[in-house]
């Protein structure tokens, strides 16, 4: 995948089933839950509380340096 491309966007185009909506960090549809690593959280919908579990994945990425662990 190409710089810049999102979680979202590189599961879709490996064929990984995701629920996603408006793709703007927006609708919290994309949530998907951090079992390990730090995400840099750039929606706007989430609650503090919920991103202590997850993240957008449509808008959202790793701290560098770093990977995420997520549930799908
Ligand atoms: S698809 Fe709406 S927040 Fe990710």
């Amino acid at each position: 995948m190409p710089p810049g491309t999102s979680i979202l966007d590189a599961l879709i185009a490996n064929d990984v089933f995701v629920s996603y909506d408006c793709q703007r960090g927006e609708c919290g549809n994309c949530y998907t839950t951090v079992l390990a690593g730090q995400p840099v959280h750039r929606d706007v919908c989430l609650t503090p509380a919920m991103r202590e579990q997850g993240m957008c994945i449509c808008v959202s990425w790793a701290a560098a340096p770093g990977r995420l662990l997520l549930e799908l």
